[in-house]
């Protein structure tokens, strides 16, 4: 199988993708990775395991325009499965259409609670004793696909979204690359 990476920031989730394919625990290839912003670190990680980085900047563009270059360079590309991974723009309806493979996402919170932007923050004002990640199918509304797998963590009474954040991400580098080679496996049916 092979994945299509789209990132905007830090990296640390594709980070952990590509270490489970060096490590032989996730049978895939990545294809390409696919940026928005021209500093993210996600674009050095890519470089240096050789995988080819599409970088489509934003900035003063329409949606529909950003996603038409974009369609156009994976134009270049075999992939059968499209991975965000910290992509901080939402993809149109038009744009999951086009593209036509199964999109999946993580998000910091146990959904369907605590969408959007903040989710930890969000967590932690609501007071919930547990919180955690989950991967899901992408479709035209926020954060609202189906549950593909989720992880939990406790909540503590001292935790600052840093420390919530921080043990939320140890979980979802064990979730990602877990679910998605239960995609591969079949066991996982999107
Ligand atoms: C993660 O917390 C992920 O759940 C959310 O964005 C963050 C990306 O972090 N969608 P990274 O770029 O993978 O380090």
């Amino acid at each position: 199988m092979n994945l299509v990476v789209f990132g905007s920031g830090r990296g640390s989730n594709f980070k952990a993708i590509v270490s489970a394919i060096n490590n032989g625990t996730l049978n895939v290839k990545v294809s390409c990775v696919v940026v928005n912003i021209a500093k993210a670190q996600m674009i050095k990680i890519a470089k240096n395991n050789n995988i080819p980085v599409i970088l489509v900047e934003n900035k003063n563009k329409s949606r529909e325009q950003h996603e038409k270059e974009i369609l156009s360079e994976l134009n270049k590309y075999n992939f059968d499965l499209v991975v965000l991974a910290g992509y901080m723009r939402v993809l149109s309806a038009e744009f999951i259409k086009k593209i036509a493979k199964p999109i999946i996402n993580i998000h910091p919170s146990l959904l369907p609670c605590f969408k959007g932007l903040h989710a930890q923050r969000q967590a932690l004002e609501y007071g919930v004793k547990y919180s955690g990640c989950t991967v899901h199918l992408v479709n035209e509304n926020v954060d609202a696909g189906k549950i593909l797998g989720q992880a939990v963590v406790p909540v503590f009474p001292d935790d600052t979204e840093d420390t919530l954040s921080a043990r939320i991400l140890v979980e979802e580098h064990k979730l990602y690359p877990r679910i998605i080679q239960q995609i591969v496996d079949g066991e996982i049916k999107i």
